[in-house]
């Protein structure tokens, strides 16, 4: 009996491709930072135009979101047309719509020469459930009038209940990390640098910007900041931006290679269905990032999987969390309102592949002073009244986790009530810090006081990481940054 991987189906497939830290002092005319989907394309686009570009990523290429998806590129977004015509009427949906196939057709044109494993597939949004009817036939209507070729049908290519579905055909599958990792040696193909390792701690925003990691500095007349939370903390993407956590488990069957659907179901709880070498890949149990989540995620995940399918084995598990904007638009474009040097690319909801490639196209043409269509769409810095009670709604939960959590209760008196493998959080003089027992019963103690702006961060045992609820922020249980917009680490409490 083999053991499941803790990792992504991708992660851990990926093309070996390994690039050096940024060291000593370097400049470019652009600095990226993040090396995910967006921030990559962003510096090709830019690269294949001439433009001196240097991409700044705190991990590897591809380790983050990007890395740990489902791999649809995709226009047909679950319900996103019926909400967006709801909520912002039916132009802004035909524009979403352009947006994201013109974002699936640049992925196919990327991914072509990189031999990424592309392929062409239908996406289905399905009903589950009768329950789920109604909302499929409104995003058949809305999706139909946004101007996608979508059709209704009945049945799915997949052994699960289905009450109807919408589908939209030339969709793509692909292999997202050594998609990325790929374009990341096309952009030093085009004389291009990509750093990895390399976690930004600082930027320095008089003169050129200096941005400053453990081993070096990049100094560059102009920022695109692409770390999936922009990391930059000017006030204004905290509010607009929540972040929700996702997980998928990828199996082999004993009926043989599963089939190809890419298909989301309709309601809630959503599950999510792709295929990739002969594996199932099975995604959803979502919540809001913060939450108190257990293993009992991927059991649900394993045990919807073995209901429906002739399960094998669970090779792999992973999860990733998503920045959702407010208004269920990415932001792509100049980070503070008039900026021209500094650029912004996020918020891609859970449909990165396609929306984070577009954004990058947005930022690109920003940058280069050419015309983009989507420019309006996606700009940061839109208002959207009939947005609005969604924003204040969202504000008003993360003021809860500023505040509420200070009253945060010790959940026992010391150390020694911690089995092996949890955490808790224990006194610590007049506030809390919690603490990590590892298998082999060795401590960890950390403050619960995010060093982004302050949050009281809770446990993970799915993950093994303290995560916080107000931005995303995620740390290693000796408090190492993992996921940003937090730069540095919690600080070390004496267990
Ligand atoms: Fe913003 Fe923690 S991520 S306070």
């Amino acid at each position: 009996m083999t053991t499941t991987a803790e990792q992504s189906l991708w992660l851990a497939t990926a093309r070996e491709s390994r690039r050096a830290p940024l060291r000593g002092r370097e400049e470019a005319d652009v600095a990226v930072l993040g090396g995910g989907i967006a921030g990559v394309t962003t510096a090709l686009v830019l690269a294949r135009r001439g433009v001196d570009v240097a991409v700044v990523e705190a991990g590897r290429i591809a380790a983050g979101a990007t890395g740990n998806n489902t791999a649809k590129v995709t226009a047909l977004q679950s319900t996103i047309y019926s909400t967006l015509t709801r909520e912002h009427g039916p132009e802004t949906a035909s524009a979403y719509a352009r947006a994201a196939q013109s974002g699936v057709e640049l992925v196919g044109r990327l991914a072509e020469p990189l031999g990424c494993g592309l392929r062409r597939a239908p996406a289905t949004t399905f009903a589950l459930t009768a329950g789920e009817q109604a909302a499929v036939r409104d995003e058949y209507e809305s999706a139909a009038r946004a101007g996608l070729p979508v059709e209704r049908v009945t049945s799915l290519d997949l052994p699960v209940p289905v009450h109807g579905a919408v589908r939209l055909p030339g969709q793509l599958a692909l292999h997202p990390a050594d998609y990325v990792r790929g374009l990341a040696g096309a952009v030093e193909a085009e004389g291009g640098r990509v750093f990895e390792d390399s976690r930004v701690r600082h930027v320095s925003t008089t003169g050129p910007y200096r941005v400053h990691t453990d081993d070096g500095v990049l100094k560059a007349g102009t920022l695109v900041v692409a770390t999936h939370y922009p990391i930059l903390d000017r006030g204004v993407f905290f509010p607009r931006l929540k972040v929700q956590r996702s997980y998928c488990v990828a199996a082999t069957l004993r009926t043989g290679a599963p089939p190809g659907e890419l298909a989301i179901s309709a309601g809630s709880p959503l599950w999510s269905f792709a295929a990739h070498g002969g594996r199932l890949i099975l995604g959803g149990q979502g919540h809001p990032a913060g939450e108190r989540a257990g293993f009992g995620r991927y059991l649900a995940l394993d045990e919807f999987a073995s209901r429906h399918f002739d399960v094998e084995e669970v090779t792999h598990r992973w999860s990733a969390q998503d920045a959702v904007v407010y208004d269920g638009i990415p932001l792509a474009g100049p980070y503070l309102p008039g900026a021209r040097r500094l650029w912004v690319a996020a918020g891609f909801g859970k449909w990165g592949l396609a929306m984070g490639t577009v954004a990058a196209e947005v930022v690109a043409d920003g940058i280069t002073g050419s015309d983009n269509p989507y420019r309006d769409l996606f700009a940061p810095h839109r208002v959207s009244l009939r947005s609005a009670p969604k924003l204040v709604r969202q504000n008003t939960e993360v003021a809860k986790d500023l505040i509420g959590d200070r009253l945060v209760p010790a959940e026992a008196r010391d150390s020694g009530e911690i089995p092996a493998g949890e955490a808790r959080v224990l006194p610590d003089g007049f506030g809390r810090k919690g603490v990590y027992r590892d298998r082999a019963g060795e401590l960890h103690g950390v403050s619960l006081r995010c060093t982004h702006l302050g949050c009281f961060v809770r446990f993970n045992a799915a993950e093994r990481s303290w995560d916080c609820p107000c931005h995303g922020s995620r740390f290693d249980i000796d408090g190492t940054v993992l996921e940003g917009p937090a730069t540095r680490p919690l600080p070390r409490r004496k267990p």
